[in-house]
């Protein structure tokens, strides 16, 4: 029965205080639709960064080391990971639906390591997002590639798409062997892709004027982790990279590759949403191995 009672006494009305809404800790994000910044909100966490972990490399390289058997080896990270990014083929098969997990999902594709791999196209439909759920869809750019404007297109396309439905778009910079990975190119890269209107930027860091790359790019920069490197330098490189602006990780064989993946991720985690020195994270690795060195 219908509480008249109630809506006749009410009388909290807050007169006086101007409704509000907080503003957004995601960079750029502020005048986003509703769906999308909810979207980013899964992603990034209250203090804005994100620990994401990325196994979508069987989209080109196939069962890379430590992504043998993704449902032994990765899906028990999950529960350290904001986010997950793979393929739709990985999150059908081996992703329990029931994670409460971001899903980043990997929409651009085509060439395998066999081939040249800026060659890629838009290899997912949008609605294919919406139906598994997705807080965003990764592409590679491949600025400086030889198949640079199919890949920026392929960028803008998913913009579109995404817009259409709310699900932002992850611009990741795809860094071709010939080129050099320095603060000039990673800023001229980073910079086209959230110009062209990615939500989110993927880069790699680099030792020198990485906060030039973060400061000049309008939305968030999340650090690529790269090939495996040993313990303390892969956590130095993940804490000097927020320290200079990025919004948090995506990394995936300086994890998944070592000894205990369990154990790195705890230590990525620390370094990003804890702001542990890297010190005190490779100690923290070193602990819930039980000493291992890899
Ligand atoms: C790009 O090249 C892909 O997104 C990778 O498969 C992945 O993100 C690379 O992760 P990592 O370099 O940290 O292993």
């Amino acid at each position: 029965m219908a509480d008249l009672d109630s809506t006749v006494d009410a009388k909290d009305f807050g007169i006086g205080t101007p409704q509000s809404v907080p503003a957004s800790p995601i960079k750029g994000s502020d005048q986003l639709d509703f769906g999308m910044r909810h979207r980013l909100g899964r992603i990034f966490q209250g203090d804005g960064r994100t620990v994401m972990l990325a196994f979508d490399h069987g989209y080109f390289q196939g069962p890379t080391r430590g992504l043998e058997r993704v449902d032994l080896n990765v899906v028990p990270l999950a529960p350290w990971a904001d986010a997950l990014m793979a393929t739709r083929g990985i999150m059908r098969t081996v992703v329990p639906a029931a994670s409460p997990n971001a899903l980043v999902l990997r929409a651009s594709g085509g060439p395998s390591i066999l081939k040249e791999l800026s060659d890629e196209r838009v290899a997912m439909d949008i609605g294919d997002a919406v139906r598994i759920d997705a807080a965003a869809v990764a592409v590679q750019v491949f600025i400086g590639g030889e198949h640079e404007t199919q890949s920026v297109h392929n960028m803008t396309q998913l913009v579109d798409a995404g817009l259409s439905v709310g699900i932002p778009v992850v611009g990741v910079t795809a860094v071709g062997r010939e080129l050099t990975r320095d603060a000039r190119y990673l800023g001229l890269a980073t910079r086209i892709i959230a110009e062209l209107g990615a939500q989110v930027v993927k880069t790699y860091y680099c030792d020198t004027d990485f906060e030039h790359v973060t400061a000049g790019c309008p939305v968030p920069v999340i650090m690529a982790g790269g090939k495996k490197l040993p313990v303390l330098d892969a956590l130095t490189m993940a804490y000097s990279a927020v320290d200079q602006g990025a919004s948090g990780v995506d990394m995936g064989r300086n994890i998944f590759q070592r000894k205990d993946p369990v154990a790195m991720i705890q230590a990525v985690r620390s370094v990003v949403h804890g702001r542990s020195k890297p010190q005190e994270a490779a100690d923290l690795y070193a602990e819930l191995s039980g000493g291992a060195r890899d």
